[in-house]
């Protein structure tokens, strides 16, 4: 059975990853949101806030003793408020954080911990942007943790070179997806996001990518990266 442990399956993109990856009985998905959406018998819900670092500390990854492989997508990820820096609720600040980067950095610490030892394919998929690069007025919080999420998946690459436990880690920029995190896009206000009407226009132009074709080829690299045997990285779809 090959396992997966994917942030954020209620909607978007990593609903369309647990949706795709259970059609095959081979698989079986773990999911985390705080909605649950998917119900199969090859997928199991924890419902948790990822804003909350109780939530997160109070996670274990379980044992594993029929896995052919296992793999960590870390996806769920928000925006938060789009507003400049001087303008915003400093608690919503400090949960966008927490969802964006301290979640999955804990989840990836916790998940290399628990499986160091197993002798499978292990791999971890960081969901990086292209907003880890530049710099969006508005986005503060996100930008900032997509770049955080980055240097993370170097540094774990890195250290993998140096004492090879068998992960590989790949952050992957899935381009302008249509998902519910775009919609929270064109519902800010031009005065908080000078880039407004650019994502306005690029849904008008019909120039999003379905979550379904992006987690196809997600799927795709996943499964190829399992016959990898090196660690790769900052793959941009
Ligand atoms: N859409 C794009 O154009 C785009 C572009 C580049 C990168 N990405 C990246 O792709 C990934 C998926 O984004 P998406 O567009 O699919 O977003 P989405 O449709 O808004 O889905 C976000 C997911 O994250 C979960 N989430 C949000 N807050 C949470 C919390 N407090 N606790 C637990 N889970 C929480 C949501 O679940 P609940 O609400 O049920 O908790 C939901 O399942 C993200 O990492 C995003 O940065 C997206």
């Amino acid at each position: 059975m090959d396992y997966y442990f994917i942030t954020g399956t209620s909607s978007g993109l990593g609903y369309a990853l647990a949706k795709q990856l259970t059609n095959d009985k081979n698989n079986f998905v773990v999911g985390f949101a705080r909605h649950l959406e998917l119900e199969r018998s090859n997928y199991s819900h924890k419902h948790i806030d990822l804003s909350s670092i109780d939530n997160i500390l109070d996670y274990d990854f379980p044992n594993m003793n029929n896995a052919s492989s296992i793999t960590l997508i870390n996806n769920a990820a928000t925006l938060g408020e789009i507003a400049y820096i001087g303008n915003l609720s400093d608690e919503r600040l400090a949960s966008t954080l927490t969802i964006d980067i301290i979640a999955p950095a804990i989840f990836c610490n916790k998940f290399m911990r628990k499986y160091k030892t197993i002798d499978v394919p292990k791999t971890i998929i960081n969901i990086g942007s292209g907003a880890s690069k530049s710099p969006y007025d508005g986005w503060g919080a996100y930008c900032t943790a997509k770049a955080g999420l980055e240097m993370l998946s170097d540094i774990i690459e890195k250290e993998q070179e140096i004492t090879d436990t068998g992960f590989r880690v790949h952050n992957i920029a899935p381009g302008i997806i249509d998902t519910k995190m775009q919609e929270d896009i064109r519902n800010s206000k031009h005065a908080n996001f000078s880039r407004l009407d650019k994502f306005v226009e690029l849904k008008e132009e019909n120039k999003l990518y379905s979550p379904d074709d992006v987690a196809i080829e997600l799927i795709r690299l996943i499964k190829d990266s399992n016959s990898l045997q090196t660690v790769s990285h900052r793959i941009a779809l």
